[in-house]
């Protein structure tokens, strides 16, 4: 297990290390691993063209330091307890040599299919331990894996196997959620009939609802291992060789393919996981996330069992098939670390403490948030009624292109407070900026979080398009990333997540954005325009507003119908996830005579708030923003 740190003042001493000598910092911690060759330089870097390399020249492969390293003491140990959606289903263990020679076995499978080293494979799958073995079976050969959340749509997903070129698709039958099953084959089908790349597709049979098999496409997964050995030799890896690519959405276009490389994000991910959670060898983790997101790749997957963790895989959902399922798996596999999202919390927290109280919860020692900003209400009943006033909470910011968590107190060790994120962790430099690009220096000040410096498991490039990366992130300020959230440092120096300041909106820990939401709008034959903002929601964080310019046509067909066959639309062009809570028809929007939109009256419209729109006076036609406010029954 990794070395970590035990104290507020250790914490404090290591964070200056890594800043005076990151290099010598970041090589300490990596020598804990198992490298076939090490570095030759731990740290290249410039920001102005995006050439980050970490661990350089060195050769490794991120599952030997998953199995290898461990086998030896942790064999027997469980790494993964898979939960299913129906409680009555028998719980599924699976020890780390288990686990190995699953592994190994399916990146067996994967070369006898024709993947290699390079190729990408796209795993469009629900949360089942399988998710985990063909993540790991990938990393094994030095195939880069791509996981698509199974929620999203045939053409989502398309969309994204189509930009990386995957070769091969990773899925199953169905797929159990709560009291549906979901069909999850038949969405692949459809997808692959736009992509052309695809030349196999492994099927694990989950729901044994009834699917088409493609000759010589298709393969059962249970068919595929048939047979085959469950050892074997891991490829060797480059430090700056990719592991994964994640889709994730942005202010503009179509999702951006985020790349993580091998070496440095194996190695702060591990560290990570180890000192924020403080995490100990018989602990039982259970993050609360779908390996479709960046949180299920780094805290359930690589953070974890890099640290020779024991994690809980949880297919189903907190409400079913009662509200106190959560409550019910904690108390089960006796989980000591509970990491999930503010809208989970927030969800649970309406069927008030009851459901609680029939549990014992008293294994539990740290719990912790990620996703969106928690507020205070969540976080106190998070602490005083899952934690007992006994578990730290830790407040996790971080982001699919860091990797990795990048603000957070370590769990009882930072003194918290509701709603911080609190202090970086070892390594990371934020610095605060307005939209000038000063430094905002000093405590009490707020404006745009940038971080200064990079960190082993930052973002490397945004697949096939190296200039859309740099012009993202990296060229609102000069030689700084820049994440896209608005942050506060109070007057102690702790910082505070005000959420996004770009066209991105976290919808129940979701993210994405509102372009791309208008354009599976606009995709509707009906619509001529559409804008969408976000607004505070009681539950989801943010909720999704649609303004909608319909086309004269419609004029034949009831508001609701049409309501109706836009959420459809997006269902189908994006997910469930990106449907709009409200949708307003409106006869325009507020221009300005440069043809922009002033999203600000939009917002407020949406948050309800019009006592002040502010100037509307730049406005091609003022006008609207009455039809707008009275359309949204409100009065200015
Ligand atoms: C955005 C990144 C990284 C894990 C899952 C989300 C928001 C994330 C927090 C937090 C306030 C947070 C930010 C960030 N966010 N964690 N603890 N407090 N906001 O990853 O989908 O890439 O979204 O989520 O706005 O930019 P993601």
């Amino acid at each position: 297990m990794l070395s970590k740190i035990n104290t507020l003042s250790g914490y404090l001493y290591e964070y200056q290390k890594s800043i005076a000598n990151p290099e010598d910092f970041w090589d300490s911690v990596a020598q804990q691993f198992y490298w076939r060759k090490t570095w030759d330089k731990v740290v290249d870097w410039n920001f102005d063209n995006l050439d980050v390399k970490w661990f350089i020249n060195g050769k490794v492969n991120i599952t030997e330091n998953i199995f290898e390293k461990n086998l030896f003491m942790l064999g027997d140990k469980p790494a993964i307890i898979f939960e299913a959606n129906d409680p009555n289903e028998p719980t599924v263990t699976l020890t780390y040599r288990q686990l190995y020679e699953k592994v190994s076995q399916f990146a067996n499978v994967l070369l006898a299919n024709g993947i290699r080293k390079g190729d990408r494979v796209a795993i469009y799958i629900p949360m089942v331990p399988e998710a985990a073995i063909a993540m790991l079976a990938c990393a094994r050969i030095g195939a880069i894996h791509s996981v698509v959340f199974a929620g999203f749509s045939a053409s989502s997903l398309a969309d994204r196997i189509n930009d990386a070129e995957a070769k091969m698709v990773i899925t199953s039958d169905g797929n159990y959620r709560g009291a549906k099953s979901i069909e999850v084959k038949a969405v692949v089908d459809e997808a692959l009939e736009t992509c052309s790349s695809v030349q196999k597709v492994i099927v694990l049979e989950r729901t044994k609802t009834p699917v088409t098999m493609k000759e010589g496409r298709d393969i059962w997964w249970h068919d595929a291992i048939k047979g085959v050995a469950t050892e074997n030799k891991a490829e060797e890896m480059d430090s700056e060789d990719m592991l994964f690519i994640l889709y994730t959405s942005g202010s503009t276009g179509k999702p951006k393919g985020v790349v993580h490389t091998t070496g440095g994000y194996m190695v702060y991910t591990a560290y990570t996981f180890r000192n924020v959670f403080q995490y100990e060898p018989q602990d039982i983790f259970w993050c609360t996330a779908d390996v479709g997101w960046v949180t299920g790749h780094s805290y359930i997957v690589y953070g974890p069992l890099l640290n020779g963790a024991t994690v809980v895989m949880f297919e189903g959902v907190p409400t079913y098939p009662d509200v106190d399922r959560f409550w019910d798996v904690v108390e089960k596999h006796k989980v000591t670390h509970l990491y999930t999202a503010p809208t989970a919390i927030r969800a649970l927290m309406a069927y008030g403490t009851e459901p609680i109280q029939k549990h014992d919860l008293s294994s539990l020692k740290v719990l912790g948030s990620v996703g969106e900003p928690i507020n205070e209400e969540a976080w106190q009943w998070y602490y005083h009624h899952v934690g007992k006033g006994n578990c730290p909470v830790v407040d996790t910011w971080w982001q699919t292109e860091t990797g990795g968590m990048m603000m957070s107190p370590l769990a009882g060790i930072t003194p918290t407070k509701p709603g911080y994120a609190t202090l970086p962790l070892p390594g990371i430099q934020p610095i605060i900026v307005d939209n000038e690009g000063n430094e905002l220096k000093g405590n009490n000040v707020e404006g745009n979080l940038c971080i200064k410096f990079p960190w082993p498991s930052m973002i490397r490039t945004t697949y096939g398009d190296h200039e859309r990366c740099i012009n993202t992130y990296f060229r609102s300020f000069k030689n700084l990333y820049f994440t896209g959230d608005g942050v506060k440092r109070d007057a102690d120096g702790y910082y505070r997540i005000l959420g996004r300041v770009d066209d991105v909106i976290n919808v129940s820990g979701h993210r994405l954005g509102t372009a791309e939401v208008e354009n599976a709008i606009n995709s509707h034959p009906l619509v001529l325009e559409s804008a969408v903002v976000g607004y505070p929601h009681d539950i989801k964080g943010q909720g999704i507003y649609a303004y909608v310019i319909l086309d004269s046509a419609s004029q034949n067909h009831e508001a609701d119908k049409i309501k109706q066959s836009l959420l459809t639309t997006v269902t189908k062009v994006i997910g469930p996830i990106a449907k709009p809570d409200v949708i307003q028809i409106v006869s325009g929007l507020p221009k300005t005579r440069s043809g922009k939109i002033m999203r600000r009256i939009l917002r407020k419209v949406a948050e309800g708030d019009v006592s002040n729109l502010g100037d509307t006076s730049t406005l091609l036609d003022p006008s609207i923003v009455d039809e707008i406010v009275s359309g949204a029954g409100l009065k200015k």
